[in-house]
């Protein structure tokens, strides 16, 4: 469906996420043509701001963005004209939801952006739908953290799902709208070359990786209740799994894709009890030393307790229980303040069945294909081949390098600017189902709690390392290598 102009409204809609996230890809949207009409944008919060307030927070958020680079005054004069500001108090004084009702266009599209805390999704919710603000159109977005366990997952999708149906539901990952994300799909579906091999048959194993290099920094309150378990693993990770192991859908429709993605989640093997310890390792980063800058530890950052076990650096060894699968691991890791920021997905494939270059001296990492996700977005396939010379007979990896960058003149859409565009338009096929993060948390909530009944602490690593040595320990226990080590 083509959008039409909309009211957008943002609760949430001067906190961090919507300065730093959503208001600069609006701009970008507005400046490459993509906010129909007089679409609006209304952010709502208890702040008191003025009109002119929000506006003046909106431009410096526009001026101190990465991907913003030049910003067009006349561009920017129509971006904030499209924005104005509404007090309202979820939960106290109901004044203020006569105020939003008054800001919203009769007959428009609506859509309400949740970029708050989910334990105040459903008070919005009920608020909204109280004051008769829902129409039959109106579309909700809900933002992470969806829940922290299954339980609490499914009380704020039972609070939401009480005003809104599943179609009119938004659940964001933003990896999902990352444009190497995407091109996964595309890179598996509409090629015909890899499909054949997509399976246990001549797949070893798969790595999936998000190291960052930045720690918690300001965040650490939520972070010290969270984990890299929650915080990255249970959806980004498990939904770049989802869409490296997934069957073909029939078609690119959102419930074709998403049922797919569900079987996949569905046939993850459990991880629980003894196995915990042999297939997962948590760490929590110590001070150190991050591209030569010198980095505090998790417990000395502000806003969180001087002691705390919770995990900075996940590495788990999962498995998806089905037949194209069975016995292939999927190894996932994840860390902050590791030594290199890097998120990729990397394929390995087997050993020929029979090599008839014996006496050949091989490195490791031969057939290999690797999807960069970030930075130095592309994909690499290395192959063995023949190294030039006379001599004995020498094979050398050696890859065959796309560079989006280098291949595509253009400016690859920050994550949230696809995917306000598909809210605008209407199209989940890029957000979560509510089934989906369901089944994840099923997954992930006998690891945590496995992991709090064993009592003991995540191994440490220096600030600027590789991770903690349990995660050397949990795929060279296999004969197995990270991939990165292949390299050097
Ligand atoms: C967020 C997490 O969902 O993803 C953050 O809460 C993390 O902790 C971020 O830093 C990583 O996103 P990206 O796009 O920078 O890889």
């Amino acid at each position: 469906p083509d959008p039409r102009p909309t009211d957008l409204v943002v609760f949430g809609g001067t906190g961090d996420l919507s300065m730093r996230k959503l208001l600069p890809s609006l701009y970008l949207l507005d400046r490459d043509g993509h906010l129909v009409g007089d679409t609006r944008v209304i952010a709502v919060s208890r702040d008191g701001l003025t009109d002119a307030d929000l506006r003046d927070k909106a431009s410096s958020a526009v001026r101190g963005h990465s991907a913003v680079q030049v910003v067009e005054p006349e561009v920017l004069r129509r971006f904030r004209g499209r924005l104005s500001h509404v007090t309202v108090d979820v939960g106290g004084d109901p004044s203020g939801w006569e105020d939003l009702a008054a800001a919203l266009t009769p007959g428009r599209d609506r859509v309400f952006y949740l970029a708050v805390p989910p334990m105040i999704s459903g008070a919005i919710c009920r608020g909204l739908r109280d004051a008769g603000l829902v129409t039959p159109d109106s579309r909700v977005v809900m933002e992470k953290p969806l829940g922290r366990d299954l339980a609490s997952a499914q009380a704020v999708n039972d609070e939401v799902g009480a005003v809104f149906d599943e179609a009119h539901t938004y659940r964001i990952d933003h990896y999902l709208g990352k444009e190497t994300v995407q091109n996964l799909l595309v890179l598996r579906f509409a090629n015909v070359f890899l499909e054949p091999l997509w399976s246990s048959r001549w797949i070893d194993h798969v790595q999936i990786t998000a190291a960052e290099t930045v720690g918690v920094g300001g965040r650490r309150g939520y972070y010290d209740s969270s984990g890299a378990m929650r915080d990255m693993v249970q959806n980004h990770l498990l939904q770049l799994l989802c869409l490296t192991a997934m069957e073909p859908p029939a078609s690119y429709d959102r419930d074709a894709v998403r049922d797919e993605k569900l079987k996949v989640l569905q046939s993850l093997r459990p991880i629980s009890g003894s196995a915990v310890a042999e297939h997962t390792v948590r760490g929590q980063y110590t001070r150190g030393t991050v591209h030569g800058d010198e980095a505090l530890g998790y417990l000395d950052e502000a806003g969180g307790p001087p002691t705390s076990g919770t995990e900075t650096f996940v590495a788990l060894r999962a498995e998806v229980a089905n037949w194209r699968w069975a016995g292939v691991p999927f190894y996932l890791r994840t860390g902050k303040r590791m030594s290199h920021a890097r998120s990729e997905i990397v394929i390995r494939f087997r050993d020929v069945p029979h090599t008839i270059f014996p006496g050949a001296a091989t490195a490791p990492g031969a057939g290999s294909l690797v999807i960069r996700l970030q930075p130095d977005e592309g994909i690499h396939l290395t192959m063995l081949t023949k190294t030039p010379g006379a001599g004995a007979l020498r094979l050398r990896p050696v890859p065959l390098e796309l560079s989006f960058a280098d291949t595509f003149a253009t400016r690859s859409p920050e994550a949230y600017e696809r995917l306000l565009m598909d809210v605008l338009a209407g199209d989940s096929t890029l957000f979560m189902r509510r089934d989906e993060v369901e089944a994840a948390w099923r997954w992930v909530d006998p690891i945590i709690e496995a992991w709090n009944g064993l009592g003991t602490a995540p191994e440490t690593y220096p600030a600027g390392s590789s991770g903690p040595a349990g995660a050397q320990r949990l795929i060279s226990r296999t004969g197995r290598m990270w991939h990165e080590e292949e390299q050097t």
